[in-house]
């Protein structure tokens, strides 16, 4: 730097205005030569490749997210090579941001790039992926704008910077582009398109270099792997987590919150734990994170009477501090430079600040047994939260801050669960890259049902997981759906936190809202094998159709729940909708009758129920009602259904539900294995291996070939 100004200054010197003009140009483009470099991929775990390009920040999304990947797991997936062509890539920085050019090929599809409500594909979208509240747009303004996109032809891209970062998914047209749009004259042809094709995603990093993950797959399922393995494996949540949960509104208070778990019981209607919503704090918005003591006199007592009943406290918090709380004084030094509602920002990064903030809540929440946060308002309106003029201490950006907020929120709470064995699970509004390990659910205000399924299709693409949640409805038709499909999505929540609302809410639904809550119950077994496979496999539980081997179909309503059911949730006034099968054959779940394979079918659902379907061979652990997943050492009778004609096995997980013990090594691994002898008669066999200590299930199993009459 200091030869160029000595040169530079020399010659303008001795030249004319106009030389110098021509000269500057030509310094410029040397200087900016200077700042590419050709991108040099190192493989960091088995199939996956990272590239860096000129200086990236200090803080990144995976730095907050700070996981440890699985690499045994990630070396069983199967290994090719770089799998886009390398001189294809290109990469550059020019006045502090970072350029990146990825080729597409003609009809490849592109997935992720946050969680969207609208649409599942991708491409020829542009996004500012922005942490915010979703507004009823596919802009990358949402709750986790992932910077992460997987392709259709098997291989994904990690952009880890905590920017607002711009990616051209596929719309960009370069003068030297490989395969350009074709030339056409709009004044007389009709296939003329304002969208012309463009032949690669263009990323704008605002940052003067950034650290890119290239994934191979050969499969999309097989990169969703490699990124959710590479960020620790998904989260396994406790049983209970697994359970229904109710948010109740926000003034209850602790004897209103035990009379409501009181009608629980007498409506027979499951529950496994409780939202605390504002009101348990002295104040909110902003919040002293202390207990109200008209509200809540002797929270001990309010979260021992609950743990009695087996159920747990979940409590809902925004992270601004209010001046009229103990943590005010401790933190204000440790705050970023403007106020939301008044209340201070802690600056989460810096080591002090996680320190106060953690003697505060255990000492207030985790020591009395509460299991878990619902962290709200991380994601931010612009006009209430910081500015981007804003300042921290640690010296991090304002929009760094907006970036990692709700990530390192997550990162930071779980921390304390972990240290005390226990698993948590709880809500967030804001996540980003890095977080398929974090025991945190997705949810917003926004509440429209069938975005809400696009959503939880999407979700599975960035190693987040969404609810559905349920909150009012207009007629009793839209609240049994709604419940429906809540039920079959990561947590089965009801948030009454301005309506009051109850599940029993519409009495002539009361019965196919129980039934539907009780099936979850009763499929707990599979569910938790579905997590299982998240956090040991990488496979998302809840996952886009895009992701099964072989889907040639674009669909958006319906989703996968682990390898063997297919959910399609119905949306009111709609009596008929239209399913698409993967290839195989599919069996409707209810009667195990054979209904349609590699086709899209039309079908006519009841009201009672939600459309399910199992593939050929699926196996599906069940256990009988119940209200609360099983406690550590409870054991529950296991039906064991099988769908359709072949021969199948499955492994069935189990651990404690409760610890992380699973991690060493304190869990089970069951076969379920179906054969068939000559003469076509399918046969359940159970095989344990001697050594697993944990199995939460009564031996004598009952089987139920669903299909094979
Ligand atoms: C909202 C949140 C709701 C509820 C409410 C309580 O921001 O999305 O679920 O918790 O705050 O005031």
């Amino acid at each position: 730097m200091i030869v160029y100004h000595a040169m530079h200054y020399k010659i303008i010197n001795t030249m004319n205005h106009r030389k110098m003009y021509f000269l500057s140009i030509i310094l410029c483009a040397v200087l900016n030569a200077s700042a590419q470099s050709i991108p040099e991929w190192k493989m960091i775990h088995p199939g996956i490749w990272k590239a860096v390009i000129g200086k990236p920040d200090a803080m990144t999304l995976l730095s907050i997210a700070d996981a440890t990947p699985n690499l045994e797991a990630m070396s069983k997936l199967p290994r090719g090579s770089f799998p886009l062509p390398q001189g294809e890539i290109s990469m550059s920085v020019v006045d502090h941001k970072t350029y990146l050019r990825f080729p597409l090929g003609k009809g490849e599809q592109l997935y992720g790039l946050g969680l969207n409500f609208k649409n599942v594909n991708q491409r020829g979208k542009i996004f500012n992926l922005h942490v915010d509240h979703y507004n009823g747009e596919d802009n990358g303004r949402t709750h986790a704008p992932v910077p992460f996109y997987v392709s259709s032809n098997g291989y994904g891209v990690l952009i880890d910077a905590a920017r607002y970062i711009t990616v051209y998914a596929g719309t960009g047209v370069r003068t030297d582009a490989k395969n350009p749009p074709e030339l056409m004259d709009r004044n007389t042809n009709k296939k003329w398109s304002a969208r012309p094709y463009s032949d690669a995603v263009e990323i704008l990093v605002p940052a003067d270099g950034v650290s890119i993950y290239v994934f191979e797959g050969p499969t999309p399922m097989q990169v969703v792997q490699r990124y959710n393995l590479m960020n620790g494996g998904g989260y396994l949540p406790p049983k209970w987590g697994l359970g229904f949960t109710q948010r109740v509104p926000t003034l209850y208070s602790q004897s209103d919150i035990l009379k409501e778990v009181q009608q629980f019981k007498e409506h027979a209607f499951p529950l496994d734990f409780i939202g605390v919503e504002p009101g348990w704090q002295s104040m909110a918005y902003p919040c002293t994170f202390e207990w109200d003591k008209t509200r809540f006199p002797t929270p001990q007592a309010f979260i021992d009477s609950l743990s009695i009943q087996g159920i747990r406290a979940n409590l809902w918090l925004n992270p601004y501090v209010s001046p009229v709380g103990t943590l005010y004084p401790k933190l204000k030094p440790l705050s970023g430079s403007h106020t939301v509602w008044n209340g201070i920002v802690p600056d989460i990064t810096i080591p002090k600040t996680q320190q106060i903030l953690k003697e505060h809540f255990l000492k207030q929440h985790l020591q009395l047994g509460v299991s878990g946060y619902k962290m709200d308002e991380t994601d931010g309106y612009d006009s209430w939260l910081w500015p981007d003029v804003a300042s921290f201490p640690s010296g991090f950006s304002a929009e760094q801050m907006r970036q990692v907020y709700g990530l390192k929120m997550q990162q930071m709470t779980a921390g304390w669960f972990k240290e005390m064995n226990k698993r948590t699970f709880g809500l967030t509004r804001a996540s980003n890259a890095g977080s398929s390990g974090m025991p945190y659910v997705i949810y917003n205000d926004y509440y429209d049902h069938k975005d809400f399924i696009t959503a939880l299709v999407n979700s599975s693409f960035i190693g987040v997981l969404w609810t559905p949640e349920v909150r009012a409805s207009k007629t009793a038709e839209e609240w049994v759906r709604r419940i429906q499909s809540v039920c079959f999505s990561p947590m089965a929540m009801l948030n009454a936190w301005a309506d009051g609302t109850k599940p029993w809410s519409f009495p002539e639904v009361e019965k196919a809202v129980q039934d539907v809550a009780q099936l979850r119950m009763q499929l707990l077994p599979y569910i938790y094998n579905c997590f299982a496979q998240y956090h040991f496999e990488g496979k998302p539980p809840f996952r886009a159709m895009q992701l099964v081997e072989g889907f040639r179909f674009s669909t958006k309503d319906q989703y996968m729940m682990g390898d063997q059911i297919i959910v399609a949730p119905m949306f009111a006034g709609e009596k008929t909708r239209t399913v698409y099968f993967p290839e195989g054959k599919w069996y409707d779940f209810y009667t195990g009758d054979f209904v349609g394979e590699n086709q899209p079918l039309v079908i006519t659902a009841s009201l009672e129920k939600i459309p399910l379907f199992v593939r050929d061979g699926g196996i599906i652990p069940m256990v009988p009602p119940h209200f609360h997943a099983p406690a550590p050492g409870e054991k529950l009778a296991l039906e064991i259904r099988h769908y359709g004609k072949i021969p199948a096995s499955i492994e069935l997980y189990d651990d404690d539900g409760i610890s992380f013990d699973y991690e060493k090594g304190m869990h089970s691994k069951t076969q379920l294995v179906v054969t068939k002898n000559e003469k076509g008669e399918l046969k359940g066999n159970m095989i344990r291996r001697s050594t697993d200590k944990v199995f939460s299930y009564k031996e004598d199993v009952v089987w139920k070939f669903m299909t094979a009459k």
